[in-house]
C-alpha cells in the first residue's frame, strides 16, 4: 500500500483521544503478553455483585474447549446498563427516539428507561418467566425493545432477539430452538412509511404445529392497527405494565450464566444459536465501544443497525448504555423518505457519533451529493463502519461528503460470534487506509493462515483465524456444542476460525476480503446459500438449486440462484417470481434471490459434489479463465450454463 492512502489521525484527535499511538501499543503489548494482569484490570470497568478474583480459563483445543472469563464474579447486566448511573445521571437522556415519520420524537432519561425496565422485568416474571427461560422478542425499531432485553437481563431471563425482516417460518424454528414460552412483539412495525405485520408473522409462526412451548404472547401497540386476538394467549404490554411495581432488584448472575442468544447464518444447516454470556460480554461490549468510538460523556451516539442483528445488541443496548451515553435510535431507514434523511437526523439531534454500514453509504453516494447540500454535520466526529468490506470509493466518499474530512472513520470488523469489535482503528491512535479495518483490537491476536493451516508471517493473504480468546468471545451454539466445536474450532486445529479470508500488508493492516466458506453477505446480513437452496428446493416445482453470491453495486453481493426444475415443469418469468415469492415467504425478505438462471444440469464431480467454485465465477461475469473442469462428470454443463448466465456487467 503506497503512504498516499494513508489518512493521518487528526491532531487534536490524537490529542484528546483516550487512546493515542504510543498508548495503543503499550496497551496493545501488555495485553498479549500478559493477558490475566491486563483483563484483570479493565475487568473492573462495569460493576460486579461480587467481584471476580478468577479472570481467564480457556483453551480453543477442540477435544478440551473452554471459555471462562471472570467466572467467578457476580453482576447483572441491566443494573451495568442502568442502576449504576442513576445517583449522576437520573435525568440524563438515555435514549433518543425517532419514528418512522419525523413527526414522532421522544426522549427517555435513565431515570425513566429504569422505571420501565423494572416495571417490565416485573411484568415477564408476573408472566411466568423464570432466570434461564429464553424469551423471544420480535420488536421493531422502538425504545421498548430495549426494555425488552434489559428487562430479561434483570431477571435472569435469556433473550432471543428475532429481526423483524423474518418470515414466520424464520421465527417458528428459533422459538422451537429455543423452547421459548414467552415472545414479546407488537402489533405493527413501521419502516420506511411501510407496514411490517409483526403480530400476525408471530400467530402464524404459532400455527406451526411444531410449536407447542408458547404460552404467552405480550403485544406492545406501535400502530393500533387491527391484529388477531387469541384470548388467554396473547396479553396487551399495557395491561402487563398497568399493575407492575417499579422495584424490580436485579437477579445476581454468574459472569458466565448467559445474556442472550442470537440466530446467525454458517455455511451448513439451520441457523446456529449463539451464545453469549453476561461477564465478558459486557466488559468487552463497553470498552471496545468507549475505545473504537472514543466516546466521551455527553456524545450523541447513533447506530443505524436494527436491534434483530448483533450490531443493535451490542453497539444500540449493552454497550453504550453500559458507558451511559445518549443513544439515538430510529425506527426507520436512514435514506426514506428521501436521501437526506440521515443528515436531517445528525443534524437535528446534534449527534457526535454515527456507526453505519457500507451498503448505506453505496445507496447515497448512488444518489449523489447534492442530497447533502443543505447537511451541516458540525456535531460529527468519528464515524464508523461495519457488516461487510467497505469499498475505498465508499470509504472516500464517506469521508467527504458525510465527514467532511474531519471525522476519523473506524472500520470495524467482527462477528455475531466475536460479540464485539475485534480488529478496527482507535481514532486518535491508528492512522487509516481506505478499506482496511487495520489492527486488532486490545486482547486479539489475530493471524492469517494457508488451508493447511500453517500461519503464514508478514504481508500476505490467507485464512483469518484468532489465536485466544477474548471477553466477549460467544461460549457455544445453543443446545449443540459439538456443532460449536466443529465449525470454529477443527478446520483449524485450537485456533478460532472465522470464516472470512484476509489480506495483511507491510504495515501489518488487515484487509478483509469477504468470508471464505459458504455463507453470503447481502447487504451486511449474512445469509447461508445452505437455507436459500433448501428454501428454494422445499418448492413443488424445484428439482435441485444450487446458490452463490456475485458482486452487487448497492448490496455488496446479491443473491444468484441456479435451479433446475422438475421434469415436465415449464420455465417462466411468472414461475420466477413465485420462487422469488416462495424463498420470501420461507426466510424473510433479505433472502430474495436477485437473479434466478434456469439450468438443466448443475456442474458436479463424479461423486456427485456440486463444484461451486464454477458457479460463483460464472454468477459474477467472470468467463474467461474458469479453471480445471476436468474433475466434472459433464463438462459440457459448464458452457450452457455460460451461454446463458445473467449477469453480463
Ligand atoms: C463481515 C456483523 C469486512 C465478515 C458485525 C464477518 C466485515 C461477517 C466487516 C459477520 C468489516 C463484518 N469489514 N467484513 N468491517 N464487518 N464483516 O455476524 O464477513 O452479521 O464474518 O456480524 O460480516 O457478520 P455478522
Amino acid at each position: 500500500m503506497s503512504t498516499q492512502s494513508l489518512y493521518k489521525v487528526p491532531s487534536e484527535i490524537a490529542a484528546n483521544a483516550h487512546i493515542n499511538e504510543e498508548k495503543y501499543k503499550k496497551m496493545y503489548q501488555e495485553s498479549i503478553v500478559n493477558p490475566e494482569g491486563f483483563w484483570r484490570e479493565h475487568g473492573q470497568r462495569i460493576d460486579w455483585i461480587k467481584p471476580f478474583t478468577k479472570v481467564k480459563k480457556t483453551s480453543f483445543d477442540d477435544h478440551n474447549l473452554s471459555i471462562n472469563w471472570f467466572y467467578d464474579g457476580t453482576l447483572n447486566a441491566s443494573a451495568n446498563c442502568l442502576d449504576r448511573h442513576l445517583e449522576k445521571y437520573s435525568d440524563k437522556v438515555a435514549i433518543i427516539w425517532e419514528g418512522d415519520d419525523a413527526k414522532d420524537q421522544r426522549t427517555i432519561t435513565y431515570g425513566e428507561l429504569h422505571k420501565d425496565v423494572c416495571k417490565f422485568a416485573n411484568a415477564l416474571r408476573s408472566q411466568g418467566v423464570r432466570r434461564g427461560d429464553v424469551v423471544t422478542v420480535y420488536m421493531p425499531m422502538v425504545p421498548e425493545a430495549a426494555v425488552v432485553m434489559l428487562a430479561c437481563a434483570r431477571i435472569g431471563a435469556v433473550h432471543s432477539v428475532v429481526f423483524g425482516g423474518f418470515s414466520p417460518d424464520s421465527i417458528a424454528s428459533r422459538v422451537i430452538d429455543g423452547n421459548s414460552k414467552v415472545i414479546v412483539t407488537a402489533d405493527e412495525g413501521v419502516r420506511a412509511g411501510r407496514i411490517i405485520p409483526l403480530k400476525a408473522n408471530i400467530d402464524e409462526a404459532l400455527s406451526h404445529p411444531d410449536v407447542t412451548c408458547v404460552e404467552r404472547v405480550i403485544v406492545l401497540e406501535r400502530t393500533g392497527g387491527d391484529v388477531n386476538w387469541e384470548e388467554g394467549r396473547d396479553i396487551k404490554w399495557d395491561t402487563v405494565m398497568e399493575t407492575a411495581s417499579e422495584h424490580c432488584v436485579p437477579e445476581e448472575m454468574g459472569a458466565e450464566d448467559p445474556l442472550f442468544l442470537l440466530y446467525t447464518s454458517g455455511s451448513t444447516g439451520n441457523p446456529k444459536g449463539v451464545l453469549h454470556t453476561t461477564g465478558g460480554y459486557m466488559v468487552y461490549a463497553s470498552m471496545t465501544h468507549e475505545y473504537v468510538f472514543d466516546y466521551k460523556d455527553g456524545e450523541v451516539y447513533w447506530c443505524t443497525a436494527d436491534v434483530g442483528w448483533i450490531t443493535g445488541h451490542s453497539y444500540m443496548v449493552y454497550g453504550p448504555l453500559a458507558n451511559g451515553a445518549t443513544v439515538l435510535i430510529h425506527e426507520g431507514v436512514p435514506n426514506y423518505p428521501t436521501p437526506s434523511r440521515l443528515g436531517e437526523i445528525v443534524d437535528r439531534h446534534k449527534v457526535n457519533i454515527l456507526y453505519t454500514a457500507p451498503t448505506l453509504i453505496r445507496a447515497l453516494m448512488a444518489e449523489g451529493k447534492e442530497q447533502f447540500d443543505k447537511f451541516d454535520g458540525s456535531s460529527l466526529r468519528i464515524m464508523g463502519s461495519v457488516g461487510e468490506p467497505i469499498n475505498p470509493e465508499a470509504w472516500r466518499w464517506y469521508n467527504e461528503v458525510i465527514g467532511h474530512e474531519q471525522c476519523p472513520i473506524v472500520d470495524t470488523w467482527w462477528q455475531t460470534e466475536t460479540g464485539g469489535i475485534l480488529i478496527s482503528p482507535l481514532p486518535g491512535a491508528i492512522d487509516t487506509k481506505p478499506g482496511s479495518a487495520t489492527r486488532p483490537f486490545f486482547g486479539v491476536q489475530p493471524a492469517l493462515v494457508d488451508n493447511m493451516g500453517n500461519i503464514i508471517e508478514g504481508a500476505a493473504e490467507g485464512n483469518l483465524v484468532i489465536l485466544d480468546s477474548w471477553p466477549g468471545q460467544m461460549r457455544t451454539v445453543f443446545g449443540d456444542h459439538d456443532r460449536f466445536a466443529l465449525t470454529y474450532f477443527k478446520t483449524f486445529r485450537g485456533m478460532y476460525f472465522t470464516g472470512d479470508g484476509a489480506k495483511r500488508d507491510e504495515d501489518g493492516y488487515y484487509w478483509i476480503t469477504g468470508r471464505v466458506d459458504d455463507v453470503i453477505n447481502v447487504s451486511g446480513h449474512r445469509l447461508g446459500t445452505a437455507e436459500v437452496e433448501s428454501a428454494l428446493v422445499s418448492h413443488e416445482s424445484v428439482a435441485e438449486a444450487a446458490v452463490v453470491g456475485y458482486p452487487h453495486d448497492i448490496k455488496g453481493q446479491g443473491i444468484y440462484a441456479y435451479v433446475t426444475l422438475t421434469r415436465g415443469t415449464v420455465e417462466s418469468e411468472e414461475l420466477r417470481q413465485d420462487l422469488r415469492k416462495w424463498v420470501r415467504k420461507e426466510i424473510g425478505a433479505l433472502a430474495t434471490p436477485d437473479l434466478i438462471q434456469w439450468a438443466g444440469g448443475l456442474p458436479k464431480t463424479r461423486s456427485g459434489k456440486i463444484m461451486r467454485r464454477f458457479l460463483r465465477k460464472i454468477a459474477a461475469n467472470e468467463v474467461t479463465n474458469l479453471g480445471d473442469s476436468s474433475t466434472l462428470a459433464d463438462p459440457a454443463v459448464i458452457d450452457v450454463l455460460i451461454e446463458s448466465r445473467l449477469n453480463r456487467s
